[in-house]
């Protein structure tokens, strides 16, 4: 018998409520499935929160995150609050979340989808098949050092700063992490660093090497520069297994991993914390794609990657593998079967808008696999 999973739903802003309302739909089916075995509550956050709250990460929806099994995130950021002060911006919100929940590790996995292949802007040959993960540090880095800030100088000069800075342990458990997925892969993992021009990116390659040296002799551990890495991403993403890198270098691949797939709408992501003594970690399940201010409201984006997002959830989450891989093949059917929103279409091809996405994936979940083509 499973226990109650309490699962928090934080849509936030854009097209953030229209995406996480199709993966609600997803992880209900689920739930049914198994007696009933999620219960859900939403709360706010980003640019939703400023609006009802004042500020973008309220300390209610702290302690709804703290207290739940997991977090279903959609998106922050709106250009209605281009304008506030930086400690109020919607991203704080994201960014309070990671860092309270200590979200250390986000994976990031980037495939390209067989029915998709001529969606991409790189050759058919370069990506069909492609199969990568990122496994960037999350909690680190210069999204959080100290000393940071805009100073006064005086005379119309201003000087703004922001410190890039990394501990031995805090390399070591995000290459854990990173060694421990490409174990379950292809046992491979690329290290991205920038150790000819940092002193944090010389301690990451040393850290990482000596780990990889004492804990993981079966994982094959390369470096990249990472302006080298974000080359070969272009020029021959299929040598890579698992990438393992730090927050800024991880946001940049990222975003430059889920265009090779052709729509930033396909891909999911699970931010993991530390494992307790019971085995239970924080997670926040989110699409890597951000808020589309500019199709928000009109029920057209793309669901997939929020879908996607919850069986991560269930994979990490709750060991659910099977339900996890259901899911994974419902929405492999749905491309197959030539459904599509706008951002993944061909011109002319008919599309589905966000709740028709939904729809099919549900269907497709339902049918028993002997009625799959
Ligand atoms: C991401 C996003 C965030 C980041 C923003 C929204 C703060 O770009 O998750 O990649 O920079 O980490
Ligand atoms: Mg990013």
């Amino acid at each position: 018998m499973n226990a109650t999973k309490n699962i928090l739903l934080l849509p936030g802003d854009g097209i953030g409520p229209e995406i996480v309302a199709e993966a609600r739909r997803v992880l209900e089916a689920v739930s049914v499935r198994r007696g009933g075995v999620f219960r859900f509550t939403e709360d706010v956050i980003g640019g939703a929160a400023l609006d009802r709250c004042g500020e973008p990460f309220p300390e209610a929806t702290r302690q709804a995150a703290l207290a739940a099994d997991a977090v279903l995130f959609g998106a922050v950021g709106d250009p209605r609050w281009a304008s506030v002060p930086f400690h109020l911006r919607p991203e704080v919100g994201i960014l309070g979340l990671r860092k309270d929940l200590g979200l250390f590790a986000n994976v990031r996995p980037a495939v390209v989808f067989d029915s998709l292949v001529q969606a991409s802007t790189l050759k058919p040959e370069v990506i069909r098949g492609l199969d990568l993960v990122i496994v960037r540090e999350l909690t680190g880095g210069v999204y959080f050092g100290e000393p940071r800030g805009i100073e006064d100088l005086g005379a119309g000069e201003r000087r703004g700063v922001n410190t890039h800075v990394y501990t031995s342990s805090e390399i070591r458990r995000i290459a854990r992490v990173a060694f421990d997925v490409a174990r379950t892969r292809r046992k491979k993992v690329c290290s991205c660093d920038k150790a000819n021009v940092m002193e944090a990116g010389l301690l990451w390659r040393e850290e990482v090497t000596a780990l990889a040296k004492a804990e993981y002799p079966d994982i094959e551990l390369t470096h990249l520069y990472a302006d080298v890495a974000s080359m070969r991403l272009v020029q021959n993403p299929k040598m890579f297994d698992v990438i393992l890198t730090d927050n800024l270098f991880g946001d940049m691949l990222s975003d430059q991993a889920a265009t090779l797939t052709g729509s930033l709408g396909l891909l999911p992501s699970a931010s993991l914390g530390v494992s307790d003594a019971k085995g239970f970690r924080r997670a926040v399940y989110e699409p890597i794609h951000g808020s589309a201010p500019d199709i928000a409201g009109k029920g057209i984006a793309n669901p997939l990657a929020t879908i996607l997002s919850v069986a991560m959830m269930l994979r990490f989450s709750f060991g659910w593998n099977e339900d996890a891989d259901r899911i994974d093949t419902a929405v492999r059917v749905v491309l197959d079967s030539g459904v599509r929103t706008p951002d993944i279409a061909t011109p002319g091809q008919p599309t589905v808008n966000t709740k028709g996405m939904g729809d099919a994936v549900l269907e497709a979940l339902e049918r028993p696999p002997e009625g799959r083509s």
